[in-house]
């Protein structure tokens, strides 16, 4: 599949979704971003010392927003947050999420990760939860990450499916089998780092399988499994955050 069917697809998820579509906001969609909202939860308080002081927030993906408007209520509600995604259909259940939490998103546009309508310097944080493995074109989204991240600011990939190269093809043949709507990629952290490395940002990598414990009893066996044995977590398919900081 080429870029463009892909991205056609990303995009017209979001308006021809039974339940995520942006004409009606449904009790599926709340109960179902609310059970996410947990892991969100816990991963926030993993990863605060990147978060705490951003003044200037942009999130990449964000489907309905509903990770910026919980951030923003919660932890970062003097910031300013700018939230994008591919699909505009998405961008348009914003509103849904804004009144759920009273609080106001600054700014919302359509656009791609690796093509920011931005200002060089702008952000003091972008993050995306359960996106990145969407974008395909990770080198050049991380360049624009690069490009409008101020200095010393972070970036935080969150809830990422990852393996070694592997097992790649194997998680590749799961994730899409759990969700066949939109086409997934699975993350190679070698590969990551390596790209960070090029593009001049600073990586670092969280294994971090204990939020995929509450999805389903297989998987809680499987995921307890790679944790006591934590060399595991290099080698088989699991689950990670990145972080990559603008220390130039
Ligand atoms: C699995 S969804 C996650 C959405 C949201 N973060 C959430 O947790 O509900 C992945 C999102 O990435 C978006 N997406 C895919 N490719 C993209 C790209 N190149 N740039 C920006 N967004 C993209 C999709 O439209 C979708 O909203």
């Amino acid at each position: 599949m080429n870029i463009e069917e892909k991205e056609k697809i990303e995009i017209e998820f979001w308006k021809n979704a039974r339940h995520e579509n942006p004409s009606e906001f449904s009790v599926h969609s709340f109960l179902s971003k609310t059970l996410q909202l947990q892991t969100f939860h816990k991963k926030i308080h993993k990863r605060i010392q990147f978060i705490r002081n951003s003044k200037n927030v942009l999130e990449l993906g964000s489907g309905q927003g509903w990770a910026s408007c919980f951030l923003k209520k919660w932890f970062l509600p003097h910031s300013k947050f700018t939230v994008t995604d591919i699909s505009p259909y998405a961008i348009a259940s914003v509103k849904y999420w804004e009144e759920i939490y009273d609080i106001k998103i600054d700014e919302t546009h359509a656009c791609k990760s690796y093509q920011l309508p931005f200002d060089d310097n702008s952000f003091d944080l972008i993050f995306c939860y359960a996106a990145a493995h969407h974008f395909v074109k990770i080198e050049e989204t991380l360049n624009e990450v690069k490009r409008v991240l101020k200095k010393n600011g972070s970036c935080i990939f969150f809830y990422e499916p990852t393996s070694s190269k592997l097992f790649y093809k194997l998680h590749m043949k799961y994730v899409n089998s759990l969700d066949p709507s939109t086409p997934e990629d699975v993350l190679i952290p070698a590969e990551m780092e390596k790209i960070a490395n090029r593009v001049g940002l600073t990586y670092y990598h969280f294994y971090d399988v204990e939020s995929q414990h509450i999805r389903s009893l297989f998987l809680g066996f499987y995921f307890k499994f790679i944790s006591t044995f934590g060399f595991l977590k290099r080698i088989l398919p699991s689950s990670s955050d990145f972080v990559f900081v603008n220390e130039d």
